[in-house]
């Protein structure tokens, strides 16, 4: 399961590729950037098409690609100003000593070097070349050139080329180049989101999945939680601008981008982290994890054997973490779920009240299209009387969409807040 593919759908890429053996990493760099979710067009110079043709990167891209500067049909359809406004990147890749050159010395003569001076947004360029020309002293002079002027250059690797000369000059690889722009593009959405975002700069710490409670060294008692809500409210609190710890019992999840992961496996254990989470600081604690409400008291050193028609083993309770971290004197704004099966919303609105918390989200389990396994979810929230706020209804939607309302919901019961427990 993951969070962040497609994130990047409305932003808009031009991969620009200039003429050297290079170009044919760039079909597969436009495919990696695609596998981001990125929009991406392609702009040639004459000497690219001498390498690969244009057919090549209008299939992968799924764009018509751009080859022409003095061309009246491509300038109808997106002029080199109308392209130049359209890209939140331009990536030249390669970028050949010639472009590199143009660049510098601002020449205008062909749609890149036009398109290079018409925009407004980061040019980043992977030089790709011969060792000897890379070495050369107008190569470097011009690069010292276009890094004053704010291109960012993406150093080349060294190693063997093409022309049989090992050295500096080599084009990184297409996967390195898509991770460097995701990365940049992420960078900027989380300087957006701690800053502005509903969650900006709160510390949040959830428990998610199931607990594990061994009987044995091979055997043990638990449930069917899958952690995926937990791990759905993580991501979108991370989205909010939150610095998340997710603490989880076993389940085979991703861990959500940017999301810190502590895996634990029993409630004592689970307890224990979420204890030293406090100490380290969290203004909000959601618990989603479904903890085993009993523990085996006294966990066998070796694997039970097989004796007798009947087995007893005395289980003993566990510690409520969410009621004991809302007992903490540094207590954080609490979240409470509750799953029932009946009388869906009274349990739910004592266990608010019971365990302390400050919001309680809460589901019938008894129906079969939401709720465990499935992912899709339906949910009612109540918050502390304090808050003054309305019970909610979450309608039917996917975990994602719940999550994020979730975390609405909490950043509404922050702004609220009239007078603290
Ligand atoms: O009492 P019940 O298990 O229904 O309460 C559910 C809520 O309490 C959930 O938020 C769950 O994560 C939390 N809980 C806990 N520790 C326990 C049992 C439940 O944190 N031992």
């Amino acid at each position: 399961m993951s969070f962040d593919l497609s994130v990047f759908s409305n932003k808009n890429i031009i991969l620009a590729v200039t003429g050297g053996i290079a170009a044919y990493k760039s079909a597969i760099l436009v495919r990696r950037l695609k596998d981001y979710g990125f929009n991406v067009r392609v702009v040639m110079t004459h000497g690219a098409q001498a390498f690969i043709t244009p057919l090549t990167f209008q299939a992968l891209s799924g764009n018509p690609v751009h080859t022409e500067l003095l061309n009246p049909e491509a300038e109808a359809g997106m002029g080199h100003i109308e392209l130049a406004r359209w890209a939140d990147l331009v990536l030249v890749a390669p970028a050949s000593c010639d472009t590199i050159a143009k660049f510098a010395a601002g020449l205008a003569d062909d749609l890149l070097s036009t398109l290079y001076l018409a925009t407004k947004v980061p040019v980043w360029i992977a030089p790709a070349m011969n060792q000897q020309m890379w070495a050369a002293k107008a190569t470097q002079r011009n690069l010292n050139t276009l890094v004053e002027d704010g291109v960012h250059v993406i150093m080349p690797d060294a190693g063997s080329q093409a022309c049989g000369d090992v050295g500096l000059g080599r084009m990184p690889e297409p996967e390195d180049l898509a991770e460097q722009v995701k990365d940049y593009f992420h960078q900027a959405q989380r300087a957006l989101a701690e800053k502005f975002g509903l969650l900006a700069g709160k510390r949040v710490t959830i428990t998610a999945g199931p607990t594990r409670e061994a009987i044995d060294p091979v055997r043990y008692i638990s449930n069917h939680s899958t952690g995926k809500m937990g791990f759905a409210i993580a991501a979108a609190c991370y989205t909010a601008g939150a610095k998340v710890t997710l603490i989880a019992g076993p389940v085979s999840l991703d861990t959500p981008n940017g999301v810190k992961r502590i895996n634990v496996s029993s409630a004592l254990k689970m307890l224990d982290e979420s204890l030293h989470q406090l100490e380290e600081g969290c203004d909000v604690f959601i618990a989603t994890a479904a903890v085993a409400d009993y523990r085996v008291a006294e966990v066998a050193e070796h694997k039970i054997k097989k004796a007798g028609d009947e087995l007893n083993i005395a289980l003993i309770k566990n510690p409520d973490i969410v009621a004991t971290i809302a007992q903490q004197e540094k207590r954080p704004f609490m979240v409470g779920f509750a799953a029932e099966t009946r009388n869906v919303e009274e349990y739910a609105a004592g266990k608010l009240v019971a365990k302390k918390l400050d919001m309680i989200a809460c589901n019938d389990v008894s129906r079969a299209d939401i709720g465990f396994a499935s992912d899709q979810n339906a949910m009612t929230v109540f918050f502390a009387d304090q808050y003054q706020l309305e019970k909610r209804d979450l309608e039917k939607a996917s975990k994602q969409e719940i999550a994020q309302q979730l975390v609405e919901a909490i950043h509404d019961a922050l702004n609220h807040e009239i007078e603290p427990v």
